[in-house]
């Protein structure tokens, strides 16, 4: 017997906190729709941290920072993936399971630091450092992936520099995060100069009247954020080491320096801890609406493909971390 599927109305409770009621109507069409979609064509949804709460909580099967993403999208047994999260994280869980169909909702979710650097700048780098190991984060195109030797997230980037074993590592292209892991590792780190324009909008001044504000608060920064403000941070870790820490050690009062809907998805759970907001908002991500996956779902698309001989190669580097 199929079981019945759950009702907008009923999935209301779940973001109560975080969408007022009076916005909820425009929401549980698209909510409906969308969980009948995906039983009828055998459909997961994959989405990121930074997902507005009525995807977050509503309607993704899986939730988590890039690292995560990239875990489960190689086990999914479903027929179709959809990627509700910006394009290089379409791309990964294409690399990871390419025999599932992935779909992206809407092809203009990219990414400043993926648009930072191209193959060919790869290629250059390793002839100005020869023999020197590429590490390259994932917010990238599968072609600058196919040049690497290793990929890293922001969750495993310290991990992955240390198990290569190397004295000197070219770690690209985010900038920042390339300084922070240098901070915490004697191995020499060559940078690129990708920024995320979300994190790199945070200063090391923000944090200071914050605390003057908000006495007490605790205050945890992504990685991408410029090496002053994670200095000046209690904490910095990926969006999923962030979510960690406010459920383990359960600050009284927090700000999360990263994109908005990240406070908003963990506030949902935690209506004991007072969430700060100042945060900034990252248009790649904000493209993703319930209206674009209802239609990826129903029209089967943005369906994404990696040419195979950039596919093969960029696997690998992709694999290679996951063993890290
Ligand atoms: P996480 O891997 O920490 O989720 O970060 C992804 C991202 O795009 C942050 O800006
Ligand atoms: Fe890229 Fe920054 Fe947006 Fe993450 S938050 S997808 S790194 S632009």
């Amino acid at each position: 017997m199929t079981r019945a599927l759950p009702t907008a109305a009923s999935m209301y409770d779940r973001v109560r906190r975080v969408i007022p009621a009076i916005e909820w109507p425009a929401f549980s069409d698209d909510i409906e729709a969308i969980l009948a979609l995906k039983r009828r064509r055998n459909a997961v949804i994959l989405a990121h941290n930074y997902q507005t709460p009525e995807i977050f909580h509503c309607v993704a099967d899986i939730v988590g920072d890039s690292l995560a993403l990239a875990r489960k999208a190689m086990t999914v047994e479903a027929d179709v993936i959809v990627l509700a999260g910006v394009h290089f994280m379409a791309e990964t869980a294409k690399l990871l399971n390419p025999d599932k169909t992935v779909l992206i909702p809407d092809l203009g979710a990219g990414c400043s630091l993926a648009d930072s650097i191209t193959a060919k700048d790869v290629r250059l780098m390793r002839e100005r450092y020869p023999g020197v190991p590429v590490i390259t984060y994932v917010n990238t195109s599968a072609a600058v992936k196919a040049e690497s030797d290793i990929c890293c997230t922001s969750g495993n980037a310290l991990a992955v520099v240390k198990s290569l074993g190397a004295p000197r590592v070219i770690m690209l292209p985010d900038e920042y995060l390339a300084r922070n892991i240098a901070a915490q590792t004697k191995v020499e780190i060559i940078a690129w100069r990708g920024r995320c324009e979300v994190h790199e909008r945070f200063s090391a001044a923000d944090i200071r009247e914050l605390r003057e504000a908000h006495p007490g608060v605790t205050v945890l920064a992504h990685p991408e954020c410029p090496p002053e403000v994670v200095a000046e941070a209690d904490f910095a870790g990926s969006t999923a080491a962030m979510s960690d820490y406010v459920r383990q050690r359960k600050p009284a009062r927090v700000v999360l320096m990263t994109e908005c809907s990240m406070s908003d998805n963990v506030a949902v759970k935690h209506p004991e801890i007072e969430f700060v907001r100042p945060c900034n908002l990252c248009p790649h991500m904000k493209r993703i609406t319930l209206a674009n996956i209802r239609s990826a779902l129903d029209k089967n698309r943005h369906v994404v493909t990696i040419d195979p001989r950039v596919a093969e190669r960029a696997r690998w580097a992709v694999e290679r971390m996951l063993f890290v």
